[in-house]
């Protein structure tokens, strides 16, 4: 603890009175300095993190874990290209992430590994005293979202769901309008998953996107564990990317809490006609039921009196969208359609602006100040914040944006979701996760400029 507070009293001093990115640029004299992280994961995503943090001069990366060998070989040449000392390596079993965690010098643990290992993995590095970071979704059943709670309560170690939508320029501009009250009192949110993912659920085994048909220890990457998700489990189970951005627009968690959910599926086609179409319909895949709806619809009550429709679309053909609508008393955003409407300020009283003016107008002064250099960064620039914030946040070691509480709440959609759609649609509690603390929790300051 006396060395982490050192370091973090350290941290603060050296980098007083830098102004220019100076989340990139902290002048840590010393390795010793700096914050020394380590992934367990590194396929596509984790890859993504991984070159993301070697532009920092804040970081180290001090080991990195996966048990596919391919992987590593490429981590470690992007990690070659940089200052950054040898890095350990890890990955000879599915359990060999527990000696990384061991490493007394590793401050940060980033886990983007596929989804039913991100709770036990989190657990392990929070019991590890480790900053954890968390890719989306945290995790699969409310046991597990418990855990991820329980466990950063018992150990006082951080955790950040690494949820970048957050992040997305027009969203943040949208925060922005809601904080300075634009929309009037928040009525109604709407927002999904809404992505053709039938070229990542299937290929051929040897590259990652776009061709065959395969999956589980046939495919790579997502085919080989994602699929078997949508093979077995009716439910929304990807709901962070669209309710991430609406519960922090609607402060759930910090003076609002989702209470409770219905849900609802379609009957399924689009995977099955997918493996026909390109496989054959003599192709094994062929005979396999899918169990999740193509499109399952979820809405939420919250206790302040909004509902959220969330969305989860990924079986079928259709070009890429979130499909938020924030709504208040005086107007509101659809990103579908790239239109808000104001009463009373909007130019004609009944007629869409486009959205253009409006979100650079509210444009966000995190975007403001380091769009330029984000824009490199991946998915439109909101990886760089995202990563941003979860290395400011575990420098300090202060509580991220993002925490053990959301990651639970968002991920709790899944389980609940699964549960009504099993009995026609019937309402589903959200559990507290906050203990009541929800009613006095103050709202994280979104709106500063640093992370
Ligand atoms: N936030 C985003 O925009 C975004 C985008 C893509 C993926 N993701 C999330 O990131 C995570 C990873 O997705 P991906 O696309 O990189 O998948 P991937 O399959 O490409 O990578 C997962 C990696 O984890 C490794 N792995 C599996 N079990 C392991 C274990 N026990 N120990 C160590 N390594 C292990 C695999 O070998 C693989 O390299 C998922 O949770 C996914 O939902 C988020």
């Amino acid at each position: 603890m006396n060395t982490r507070r050192n370091f973090i009293k350290k941290a603060t001093i050296v980098s007083a009175g830098i102004s220019v990115l100076p989340n990139l640029t902290y002048g840590f004299s010393t390795n010793k300095d700096k914050l020394k992280v380590a992934l367990i994961g590194v396929g596509l995503r984790g890859t993504n993190h991984l070159t993301n943090l070697l532009q920092r001069e804040d970081v180290i990366i001090t080991a990195i874990c996966d048990v596919d060998p391919a992987r590593i070989k490429i981590a470690e040449e992007h990690i070659k290209k940089h200052k950054n000392p040898k890095v350990k390596i890890f990955g000879k079993d599915d359990y060999d992430y527990k000696n990384l965690l061991e490493l007394k010098e590793i401050d940060a643990v980033i886990i983007a590994t596929p989804w039913l290992w991100h709770t036990r993995m989190a657990v392990d590095s929070m019991k590890a005293g480790k900053y954890t970071g968390l890719e989306v979704s945290a995790a699969n059943t409310l046991e597990e979202c418990w855990d991820l709670v329980n466990v950063h309560e018992e150990t006082g170690s951080h955790l950040m769901i690494l949820e970048n939508v957050n992040y997305r320029r027009d969203v943040l501009a949208v925060l922005n309008m809601v904080k300075q009250n634009v929309f009037g009192e928040m009525i109604h949110f709407r927002c999904g998953y809404q992505h053709d993912l039938r070229f990542v659920m299937l290929n051929d085994g040897k590259s990652a996107y776009g061709k065959g048909v395969e999956f589980g220890d046939k495919g790579i990457s997502e085919a080989a564990w994602r699929t078997q998700h949508s093979v077995l489990r009716n439910a929304d189970v990807y709901p962070t990317h669209g309710v991430g951005p609406i519960a922090v627009m609607c402060d759930v968690n910090r003076g609002n809490r989702m209470v409770s959910l219905t849900s609802h599926a379609t009957k399924s086609r689009g995977m099955h006609n997918y493996i026909v179409e390109n496989g054959g319909e003599n192709h094994p895949n062929a005979k396999v039921n899918f169990k999740m709806g193509d499109v399952i619809t979820s809405t939420i009550e919250t206790a302040n009196g909004e509902t959220i429709i969330v969305t989860h679309d990924v079986h079928l053909p259709r070009p890429y969208s979130l499909g938020f609508r924030v709504q208040g008393t005086k107007g509101l955003w659809e990103k579908d359609g790239d239109r808000i409407y104001i009463e009373g300020q909007s130019k004609k009283p009944h007629v869409w602006d486009d959205s253009k003016e409006w979100l650079e107008k509210y444009d966000h002064p995190l975007w403001k100040k380091y769009g330029e250099h984000a824009l490199g960064a991946g998915h439109g620039g909101m990886d760089f914040f995202v990563i941003n914030a979860f290395v400011e946040s575990a420098k300090e070691n202060i509580p991220p944006p993002m925490d053990a509480y959301d990651a639970a709440a968002w991920s709790a959609i899944t389980p609940l979701s699964e549960r009504s759609i099993e009995n026609n649609g019937e309402p589903q509690d959200f559990p507290d996760f906050t203990r009541g603390n929800w009613i006095k929790n103050k709202p994280y300051n979104w709106m500063k400029g640093t992370f």
